[in-house]
Formats: structure tokens, C-alpha cells, sequence
């Protein structure tokens, strides 16, 4: 391996071994090395277009590159700490295999086009792959609800029985929050979308490259308008990390919902032995550690975050070292995020629920609401008919009895307006029908929304139209 750096011209002095291993950051951005031969090989044709390499020297350069490729990936070729990064490595195996041929590679090129651009071309191929994970949960919540339109559970909020719910209606609340996920994702996928290649170290390359037909060649839509800026910013790095941290933080409370709910004292749900744990101690315990995880790998996601915001807040513009920071956080979250989401449509697809314990849970007290509405549909003023009602709830309460319990004679001593039919009400089936509008959790309205779900699964195919 050839000892000399790619600077080393203007040294006297050889690099600290203690600083050579601190500063390179080849162990982590050799994720970037097909990104990297893409980009090599684009940049060498249109090296050859404006007369750097002959046409033979091109091939020559693109066959080296391929010959590359195969070894890096069967493990022939190896790295070291020598080697800064993974820019570097190439430029070097390249050299070896093909002397002043590779030397002449790096013309109008600084590492600091090249890695924003490695990186792009990384992360589109990437925000794919999350949104392809997230249509596995999408995929997995539509055929759950498909079968729950008519299992009814207590809806909770600040975790007390609030109103009755369709299980149909819960989880088509998590797939429209996963869509706009994946418009987070496409949004970012536009903005990464630019090409920085041809920006040089900052500004610019001195080289009348066709950025144009480059940027096409790499699959870009289109190439970056200012050179510094290019180099310069990681806005789409930190962008990519809010959108994973937002994905987690999603999987996480639908986490948190199924493990209270696969829980002793409630048993809606029971989480398939497939994505569960056992205890080394104690022989029945079946732990949701899947779910578990999630919730925990959502405080790591956000903490790749934090680091990115925390790291382009002080430095002055165009590129600075720290910028390598940027990398290890962004792969982190990435991957992190596409396993969880892979993990949660496991968990969705082989869930089992218990609708009529969810049933057998709900509180006659769910349909207070119901009770108001029923007088207010009678002619009483909102606010009076929850004073009324609440009465009778304190009522109940006292005579150690519940909401369904009561009589008709104890309804109409709170309010004469109270009818036989009032006794209808304590029927899950009718207080769902009752919600029939856009939205609501009626039995109309969740086919409506499942309706709305397929076909949005169907059009997300569509949302990244351009190759990678
Ligand atoms: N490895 C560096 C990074 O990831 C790219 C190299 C740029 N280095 C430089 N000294 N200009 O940011």
C-alpha cells in the first residue's frame, strides 16, 4: 500500500499514528463506497468529454473501477486507518491498478463535492428503502382494520375510558400518520435530490464540466445552483434525521399502545411468541421486547438528531472537518429506523386480538357523551345537558351502581326529556353508528377511510418516479 498521502506535497513531517487513526473516517463512510464508484465513474466521463481522458483511457478508468467494485465487495481489498476515507481509498486502489490514470481522476475535484454527493446518492436509495418498510406496516394495519371494523374497544384519553371506538378506526389512525411520513420522505427525497458534483472545494471546479448531462448521468433531477452552499450545508442530513426521528417517535407511542394494551390487566392484544422475549429467570414470562426496543431506539434516533443540530449550529459556512461528524448519526438513524419499521409490521401482521375482551372492558360511563347528545337532540343546551348528565354519572357513582344500571325513573328525575329509548344508547354498535360522518369512527365512515387507505397504497408506488 502506498504510504503517501493524497496533501502530503506541502509536508515535511509525517502524520501522528495517534492522529491518523483519530481522523479518518473510512470504518464508517465505506457505506458510501458504491455511492463513491458511481460518482467515480461519472466523473471520469465527463473527464474524457472535455478531453482529459481519451476515449481508451476512459474504458481503461470505468474497468478499473468495476474491477474495484468486485473486490471491495469479496473482500480483496482491504482498508486501513492510512486510508483518511473512503474517497481516498478508491483514488488509491485506483492508482495502483492503473498508475497516472487514476492520478488524473481527482482533476477539478475536491472530496468536499465528492462526499455531499456520495451521500446524496446514499440517501435516496435509503429514504426508499424506509419507505418501502413503512408500506409494510401500512400493508399490515389495512388488513388488521379490514377485519375490526365491527370490534369495538374503549377509546382512552389521558389513559381513562373516554368514548367507544371501532379497533378498525385505531389503527387506520397509525396508518394516516405513516402518510405523512412517507411526504416527509418524498419532500426530502426532492431536496436531495440536487447534484453538488462539479462544485469543487467550494468554488467550483475550474474544468468546463457539462454539470447538465453529469447530473443525469448520477440520476439527479437536477444540479445545485451555488457552488459554496453545495459543499457547505448538510440541511438535507438533518432534514432525513427529523423525518426518521419522527417516524420513531410514531412507532414509538403505537409501541407504548401495545404493550399496555397485550398487558395483564387489559389483554386486547397478544403479541406473537415470534416477537417476544422470555426471562432468564422467571419460565412464563413473555416480555414484548420488540416493542420494547422500539420505544428505546426512538431516544438513539433522536439523539442522531440532536447531534446533527448540534453540529451545524457554529461552524462558518463552506466545508469544515466537522462535517464528517455528520455521517455516523445519519446511517444510525436510517438503518435503525427501517429495522423498527420492518420489526412493527412483524409485529401488526401477527397480531392477535381479543375483540371480546376488548367488549367486556367498556365501561357503561363511555356513553356519557352519548347520554348529552341525546338531550341536546331533545332541545337542552349542550353545557346544561353535561351538567345533567354529569349529575346522574355522580349519582351512579354513589349508589355504587353504573351508567346502565339506572332506571328510567332516575333518568327523568335529572331531566324530563329522558325516554324510554334512552336504554338504546348503551349499545356500542349505535354509539359507533351515531359517528358515521368523515372521520368518525362509525362503521360508514371507517369503510370510507379503508377505502381512502388502499388507494393511497396504491398510488405510494408512485411517489418516486426518479431512478436513484
Ligand atoms: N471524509 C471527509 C468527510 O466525510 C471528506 C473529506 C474532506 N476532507 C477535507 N479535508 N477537505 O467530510
Amino acid at each position: 500500500m502506498t504510504e503517501q498521502k493524497i496533501w502530503s506535497g506541502r509536508f515535511r513531517e509525517k502524520t501522528a499514528s495517534l492522529m491518523e487513526s483519530f481522523s479518518t473516517s473510512v470504518f464508517f463512510d465505506q457505506k458510501l463506497f458504491q455511492a463513491d464508484i458511481r460518482v467515480n465513474k461519472a466523473w471520469a466521463t465527463s473527464l474524457q468529454e472535455i478531453g482529459v481522458y481519451s476515449k481508451s483511457e476512459l474504458d481503461k478508468v470505468l474497468y478499473a473501477l468495476d474491477q474495484i467494485e468486485r473486490e471491495f465487495i469479496s473482500g480483496q481489498l482491504t482498508l486501513s486507518d492510512l486510508d483518511e476515507d473512503i474517497h481516498s481509498a478508491n483514488e488509491r486502489w485506483l492508482t495502483e491498478k492503473i498508475g497516472p490514470l487514476g492520478a488524473r481522476i481527482h482533476t477539478g475535484r475536491s472530496r468536499n463535492d465528492q462526499v455531499v454527493t456520495d451521500l446524496k446518492i446514499y440517501l435516496k436509495d435509503h429514504l426508499r428503502k424506509l419507505e418501502d418498510a413503512i408500506s409494510h406496516i401500512q400493508n399490515a394495519l389495512v388488513q388488521l382494520a379490514d377485519q375490526h371494523r365491527r370490534t369495538v374497544l374503549p377509546g382512552f384519553t389521558h389513559l381513562r375510558q373516554a368514548q367507544p371506538i371501532s379497533f378498525a378506526h385505531y389503527l387506520l389512525s397509525l396508518f394516516f400518520q405513516l402518510q405523512r411520513d412517507v411526504h416527509r420522505i418524498k419532500e426530502t427525497f426532492d431536496r436531495c435530490d440536487v447534484m453538488p458534483l462539479g462544485s469543487g472545494a467550494l468554488a467550483g471546479a475550474a474544468f468546463d464540466i457539462d454539470r447538465d448531462k453529469l447530473a443525469q448521468r448520477l440520476g439527479f433531477s437536477r444540479c445545485s445552483e451555488n457552488s459554496i452552499d453545495a459543499t457547505s450545508d448538510r440541511d438535507f442530513v438533518t432534514e432525513a434525521l427529523f423525518v426518521a426521528s419522527q417516524v420513531m417517535l410514531h412507532l414509538s407511542r403505537t409501541a407504548e399502545d401495545f404493550i399496555i394494551w397485550s398487558s395483564e390487566p387489559y389483554r386486547y392484544i397478544d403479541i406473537h411468541e415470534t416477537y417476544s422475549t422470555g426471562s432468564s429467570m422467571m419460565p412464563q414470562k413473555k416480555n414484548p421486547d420488540s416493542l420494547e426496543l422500539i420505544r428505546g431506539k426512538t431516544a438513539r434516533v433522536v439523539g442522531d438528531l440532536t447531534v446533527l443540530l448540534n453540529l451545524m449550529k457554529g461552524i462558518p459556512t463552506a466545508y469544515v472537518r466537522d462535517l464528517q461528524e455528520d455521517k455516523e448519526p445519519l446511517f444510525d438513524a436510517l438503518e435503525q429506523t427501517t429495522s423498527c419499521c420492518l420489526i412493527m409490521a412483524g409485529v401488526i401482521a401477527s397480531l392477535h386480538v381479543d375483540a371480546l375482551t376488548m367488549l367486556e372492558s367498556l365501561d357503561p360511563a363511555l356513553y356519557a357523551t352519548d347520554l348529552a347528545d341525546y338531550l341536546v337532540r331533545k332541545g337542552e343546551p349542550f353545557r346544561q345537558a353535561h351538567h345533567i348528565v354529569g349529575q346522574i354519572v355522580s349519582y351512579a357513582e354513589k349508589e355504587k351502581k353504573s351508567l346502565s344500571e339506572c332506571n328510567l325513573d332516575e333518568f327523568r328525575h335529572y331531566s324530563k326529556l329522558f325516554d324510554r329509548d334512552v336504554l338504546e344508547l348503551f349499545d356500542p354498535q349505535n354509539a359507533l353508528a351515531r359517528r358515521n360522518l368523515k372521520g368518525g369512527t362509525g362503521p360508514k365512515s371507517v369503510a370510507q377511510q379503508l377505502e381512502t387507505a388502499k388507494k393511497i397504497l396504491d398510488d405510494n408506488q408512485f411517489l418516486f418516479t426518479r431512478p436513484v
